[in-house]
C-alpha cells in the first residue's frame, strides 16, 4: 500500500515582531487582556518585501533541505491560502517558478485556518493515486494585509508567517504501524458564514476586503468541531488518545486548544503550543507549530501525530500521522 511520509519540514517568519504592547498604542487593547483570552503574546508581521509567495518559497525550500532533496525532485505543489499574491494565478504557481520547477502541477487549496489539513489530504491522494512521487504541502499566509487594524477584536489575534512539509509516495504493509499518512476527516458547512469571513471579493465588491469575526460565537463551536473530526479520525482506526505522541492543533486560542485536549483525553505535555509566539497564522498554523516541535527535538521518527484545525466557512479537519 503507497502511504505519503513526511521527508522534510520548514518554516519562514517576517522579519518583524510585534508583541501585544505594541497594540496598546493603536487600538483600547492591553497585554494582560490578550494574554488571558488567547494566550498570544507576538506575532510576526509581514514587511513590504515579505508575501505569501516569498515566505512559502522560503519555507519551502526549508523544507527541501531538511528532506535532502532539490526543487527538481518535486512533482506536485499544494499552497493553502486565503490571502494570495494575486487574484490569479495561484500563488503556488508563483512558488512553483521562484523555486525553477517547470514540470509537474501546483494549486491553492482555500479552507482558511483548516488549509494545511485540507492540503496535506489533497496531496496525500494525489501521490496515492499515482501522480507523482513528492508533493510540496505549504500553508502560507499574510493575513495582517487583510485586518481592520481599527477592530481590537481581531486585529490582535493574526499574524503572518509559512511551514511547508516535503510528502514522498513510499511502499508501506498498510498496517497502522506504516509511517505516513494513516488516516484523515474534512468536513464544512456553510450555515456559519456570518460568523467569520472577509467583507470583500473579486465577484462581489472588487476589493480585498477585511477580516469580520464574531469571536464569541466561533468559540462555541470550535471545541465541538474539532472533537468531532478528531473521534471520526479515532473510530477508524481504532487509535485512542493514549495512543498519541502529539497533539498539534490549529493556533488559534490557548483556551480552545485546552479545552479539546481535555475533551479527548490528551495529556497536557503532548499538547503542541506556539499561539503565544505566532498569534494565529491561518493555514501556516499547523506547519509552523509542526516545524517548532520538530526543531525542538520532540517529534520524532515514528511518533504518531495528530493534527487538528478549524476555521472559517465553516471548515474543520482532523489528520492522524506516523512521522
Ligand atoms: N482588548 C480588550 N478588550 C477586548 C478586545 C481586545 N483586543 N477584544 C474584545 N474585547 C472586549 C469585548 O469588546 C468585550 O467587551 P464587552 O464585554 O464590554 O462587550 C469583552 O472584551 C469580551 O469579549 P468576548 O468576545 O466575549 O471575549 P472572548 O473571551 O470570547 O475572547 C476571542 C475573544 C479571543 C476572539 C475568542 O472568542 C476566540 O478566540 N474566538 C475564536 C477564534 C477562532 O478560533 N477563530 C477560528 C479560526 S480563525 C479563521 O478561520 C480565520
Amino acid at each position: 500500500m503507497i502511504r505519503s511520509v513526511v521527508r522534510g519540514i520548514g518554516s519562514a517568519l517576517p522579519r518583524r515582531i510585534m508583541t501585544n504592547k505594541d497594540f496598546e498604542a493603536l487600538v483600547d487593547t492591553s497585554d494582560e487582556w490578550i494574554v488571558q483570552r488567547t494566550g498570544i503574546r507576538q506575532r510576526h508581521i509581514a514587511g513590504d518585501d515579505e508575501t505569501t509567495a516569498s515566505l512559502g518559497e522560503a519555507a519551502a525550500r526549508a523544507a527541501l533541505d531538511h528532506a535532502g532533496l532539490q526543487p527538481d525532485d518535486i512533482d506536485v505543489i499544494v499552497l493553502a491560502t486565503s490571502t494570495p499574491n494575486n487574484t490569479f494565478p495561484a500563488t503556488a504557481v508563483e512558488i512553483q517558478n521562484r523555486l525553477g520547477i517547470h514540470h509537474g502541477f501546483a494549486f491553492d487549496l482555500q479552507a482558511v485556518c483548516s488549509g494545511f489539513v485540507y492540503a496535506i489530504t489533497m496531496a496525500d491522494l494525489h501521490l496515492r493515486g499515482g501522480l507523482g512521487k513528492r508533493a510540496l504541502v505549504i500553508g502560507s499566509e499574510t493575513f495582517s494585509r487583510i485586518l481592520d487594524w481599527t477592530d481590537r477584536t481581531t486585529c490582535v489575534l493574526f499574524g503572518d508567517g509559512a511551514g511547508a512539509v516535503v510528502l514522498e509516495a513510499a511502499e508501506g504493509e498498510g498496517s497502522l504501524s506504516d509511517r505516513g499518512i494513516l488516516a484523515s476527516a474534512l468536513r464544512s458547512d456553510g450555515a456559519q458564514k456570518d460568523k467569520l469571513y472577509v467583507d470583500g471579493g473579486p465577484s462581489t465588491t472588487g476589493t480585498v476586503g477585511h477580516l469580520r469575526m464574531q469571536g464569541r460565537e466561533v468559540f462555541k463551536h470550535a471545541v465541538g468541531m474539532i472533537t468531532d473530526v478528531i473521534e471520526d479520525v479515532f473510530s477508524r482506526t481504532n487509535i485512542t488518545s493514549d495512543e498519541i505522541d502529539w497533539f498539534v492543533p490549529h493556533q488559534a486560542n490557548k483556551r480552545i486548544i485546552d479545552a479539546s485536549a481535555k475533551k479527548l483525553g490528551i495529556a497536557e505535555e503532548k499538547v503542541v503550543v506556539t499561539v503565544d509566539l505566532h498569534g494565529n497564522t491561518s493555514a501556516a498554523s499547523v506547519p509552523l507549530a509542526l516545524a517548532h516541535a520538530v526543531r525542538e527535538g520532540k517529534i520524532k521518527r515514528g511518533d504518531l501525530v495528530l493534527l487538528e484545525a478549524m476555521g472559517g466557512g465553516f471548515t474543520w479537519g482532523a489528520v492522524l500521522l506516523r512521522w
